[in-house]
């Protein structure tokens, strides 16, 4: 009686199995629905324009990178770098196809320079080397045809509320 059944549900296995393998072609098409409908959700999220990244963490960080050199409050003056360089690291990650992902490596001579002077705490290494960055903010601005957004070394420091 063992082996009948087992010679009964060797012969059946397979075709349980073949049937579950057809089935299973339902699923695919489920997992793909659910691919699509994820990938859709990714190319719909939120990502901030240029102009925002210019606008939250370009502008306000490089003003208070000035302040923080111009004040010898190197430690200040190296966050403030990063976040300057964390803003033109997510328009290389957000805007790859965009002209201004490759426009970009244009400042990264500037922004290195500007890491030395507050390496070496040289006060006037600083000044020149924000200049020479200011200006390349201008350069590329130019070359990508928004010469008319101009920047240029702050006088007043408009975050009044924080210490340099
Ligand atoms: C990769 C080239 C590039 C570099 C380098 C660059 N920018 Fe920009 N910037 C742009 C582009 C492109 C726009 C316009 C984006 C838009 O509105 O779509 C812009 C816009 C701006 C704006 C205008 C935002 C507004 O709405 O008024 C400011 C301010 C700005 N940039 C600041 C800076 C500063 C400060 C630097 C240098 C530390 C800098 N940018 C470096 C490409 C660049």
């Amino acid at each position: 009686m063992k082996r009948l059944s087992f010679i009964l549900l060797s012969l059946v296995l397979p075709f349980t199995l073949l049937i579950s393998c057809e089935r299973s072609g339902g699923g695919k098409n489920r997992l793909q629905a659910r691919i699509d409908s994820l990938q859709n959700k990714v190319n719909s999220a939120y990502k901030p324009g240029t102009g925002a990244l210019m606008n939250t963490i370009v502008q306000p960080h490089h003003i208070k990178l000035w302040f923080a050199g111009q004040n010898k409050n190197w430690a200040l003056a190296e966050y403030e770098r990063q976040e300057v360089m964390g803003g033109f690291e997510k328009i290389q990650k957000y805007h790859k196809d965009k002209p201004e992902a490759t426009a970009v490596a244009m400042i990264f001579p500037a922004m290195d320079a500007v890491e030395k002077a507050i390496k070496e705490k040289d006060e006037s290494a600083f000044k020149n080397s924000f200049a020479v960055l200011t200006n390349t903010c201008n350069t590329c601005h130019k070359a990508l045809k928004f010469e008319f957004n101009v920047i240029k070394v702050p006088t007043t420091n408009n975050f009044d509320d924080q210490s340099f």
